[in-house]
């Protein structure tokens, strides 16, 4: 059964993936920026293929609706420029998990990979590209329409993000989980490594939004904790999806943890635990926002969302 917070749900995020997908289309423009000398057609080209194809748009959704429930009016061009530097990191980091020395995938958002579509030379460039466009679109992109944050917030945002995708976040948890193929860690090895590789950004998201609309660090360190929460149930519903979807129904191959010796969850424990494992991170996930009530409602929905997902 479909309830009207999750019809709410789906409309919020289909208009704000419209919104963000238009802001990268500018970041990605042919026209080189001052202090770029110019732009070689087939890397943007590659560029382009890995973010505007698609893609739920998750991290940058909550980067605004956790902005918006502080502030509604933080909602706005600023939140927009922080939630597109995401979804930049996110998509190099799509990128370079399919090359062939990761995860080797062909498929991607139900299209070639990036090193398909393309070469692994230039795939290894273009996430490198993105990263780099993430940072400058935060530090220094016009942010014409919006409230300028000041240089101190864009500093905060810069190290935060920074930090959840490099060696202690994402860049750190995919080396653990490359390294688990090989040796089987525990379920807390799991829980680290996946709070690493998919969790930190995530956390991070929430946690940018609170920080543009000038939250507490008390609501801020609450937003993070919610992000860590859903950060865990998106990896291991993905798991789960791996397990048990096929790739017509999201878009890339599945049966590969599995092929490839992946430590996972769902693989440890078995699909019904990782249910119910799911029901209990989303009712965690739930609580934190208990105290903001019916401003939440929309965070709330992406909890269940990102646990019950098919996509
Ligand atoms: C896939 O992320 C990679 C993981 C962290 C599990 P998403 O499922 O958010 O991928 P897109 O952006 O919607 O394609
Ligand atoms: C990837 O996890 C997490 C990233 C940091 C990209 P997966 O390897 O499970 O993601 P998919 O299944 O390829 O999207
Ligand atoms: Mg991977
Ligand atoms: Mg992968
Ligand atoms: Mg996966």
């Amino acid at each position: 059964m479909t309830t009207d917070a999750e019809i709410a749900f789906e409309t919020r995020l289909t208009e704000q993936a419209s919104a963000v997908e238009a802001r990268l289309r500018r970041s990605l423009d042919d026209r080189p920026l001052s202090g770029e000398i110019a732009r070689p057609e087939r890397l943007l080209l590659a560029m382009r293929h890995g973010v505007l194809n698609g893609g739920k748009r998750l991290r940058p959704f909550l980067v605004m609706e956790s902005a918006a429930l502080f502030d509604p009016d933080a909602r706005d061009d600023t939140a927009l420029c922080v939630a597109a530097a995401l979804e930049c990191v996110h998509c190099y980091s799509l990128i370079h998990d399919d090359l062939p020395a990761m995860d080797d995938d062909d498929l991607r958002r139900g299209q070639p990979t990036v090193h398909r579509a393309y070469d692994e030379a230039t795939a290894i460039l273009a996430g490198d590209s993105l990263l780099t466009l993430a940072f400058d679109i935060i530090a220094g992109e016009p942010w014409e329409h919006g409230k300028r944050p000041t240089a101190a917030t864009r500093l905060v945002l810069v190290k935060g993000l920074a930090r959840a995708a490099g060696l202690g976040g994402m860049t750190g948890g995919q080396m653990l989980d490359l390294a688990a193929e090989h040796a089987s860690p525990d379920e807390a090895g799991i829980i680290r490594l996946q709070a690493m590789k998919t969790g930190a950004l995530i956390r991070f998201a929430c946690e940018a939004g609170a920080i543009l609309a000038h939250a507490s660090s008390a609501d801020q360190e609450r937003l993070a904790e919610f992000g860590s929460a859903i950060g865990l149930a998106f990896q291991l519903a993905d798991d789960l999806l791996d397990m048990t979807a096929d790739a017509s129904q999201i878009g890339k191959a599945t049966g590969k943890d599995a092929a490839a010796g992946k430590a996972t969850l769902a693989a440890l424990h078995g699909a019904d635990w990782a249910r119910r494992q799911l029901n209990g991170l989303v009712e965690q996930a739930h609580a934190l926002l208990d105290p903001y009530g019916e401003r939440a409602a929309m965070l709330k929905a992406a909890a269940t969302f990102v646990a019950n997902r098919t996509r």
